[in-house]
């Protein structure tokens, strides 16, 4: 059955742990599709494993509408939340709709967009127009350079404006957030006090779901993976395994554990 917003809200009041993964092709969308992936991320960070860059914000709509058509065309049940792109929505609300419409009519059921308190208004917006909007807090990987560097958000004093950003979107109407790189007791009091679904990656296993890097997971990314991510590829037989016990370990809480979580 396709996964949809309610189906997902519905699994965090169930405490069904939500799976997603990216995936950037035909081929890994219908891989994961079949493999019971509840939403497949045609990430930004396609910048990096698709096309070799340091940092997501060389991708473009164009770049994102293309991967997404792809995509879409080998999903069936998989939600596609298609990735709202560096410089595509950050000017004021009426280009983001213009872009993630572009990205719906490309086969995206729902758009992500990084920030939290800031992006309020532009989450109303697009919310009130008939889009699914998930939010990105934590470490947004387009502000990389502001941040000085792909390093842990949330810690100390940052806490409560994570907290703030967490709230802002919820009640701006986004249906899930993605929490990357906090501290996990952040990302469990987080989770605790939104009724939308928390999607960590380096969040710990607190997250009501978990997302990872396609070519992370397969250990086939050239350069360093992050601490957060797990090679499936290890113990597994084919790609189809890698993927089915990643859904799994999800599911039965396995993975993330201490390992690949941050304090
Ligand atoms: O672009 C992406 O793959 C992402 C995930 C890291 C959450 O935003």
């Amino acid at each position: 059955m396709a996964v949809t917003v309610t189906s997902m809200k519905k699994m965090k009041a169930d405490k069904d742990k939500i799976t997603w993964l990216t995936a950037y092709d035909y081929s890994f969308g219908a891989l994961a599709d079949a493999q019971g992936v509840d939403a497949i991320l045609v990430g930004d960070s396609l910048g990096m494993v698709m096309q070799g860059h340091e940092t997501p914000i060389p991708v473009s709509i164009e770049d994102s509408c293309y991967h997404t058509q792809c995509v879409a065309r080998g999903a069936s049940n998989s939600m596609i939340v298609g990735d709202l792109p560096f410089g595509s929505y950050q000017m004021n609300k009426e280009q983001a709709y213009e872009n993630a419409v572009k990205l719906m009519q490309a086969g995206a059921h729902t758009v992500k967009l990084e920030g939290g308190e800031l992006q309020v208004e532009t989450i109303k917006f697009l919310v009130e127009r008939g889009i699914a909007v998930c939010a990105h807090i934590g470490l947004t990987p387009q502000s990389v350079h502001q941040l000085g560097g792909f390093k842990v958000q949330g810690r100390g004093v940052a806490a409560k404006q994570l907290l703030e950003d967490a709230l802002g979107v919820e009640q701006a109407g986004a249906f899930a957030v993605v929490l990357e790189a906090v501290p996990q007791t952040l990302a469990q009091e987080i989770t605790d006090r939104l009724s939308i679904p928390t999607i960590g990656i380096g969040a710990g296993p607190a997250c009501d779901g978990q997302v990872l890097v396609l070519q992370d997971m397969l250990g086939i990314y050239p350069k360093k993976s992050p601490k957060f991510s797990k090679n499936y590829m290890e113990g597994a037989g084919s790609v189809q395994e890698a993927v089915s016990n990643y859904v799994a370990e999800v599911k039965q809480g396995v993975f993330p554990t201490e390992q690949h979580s941050f304090n």
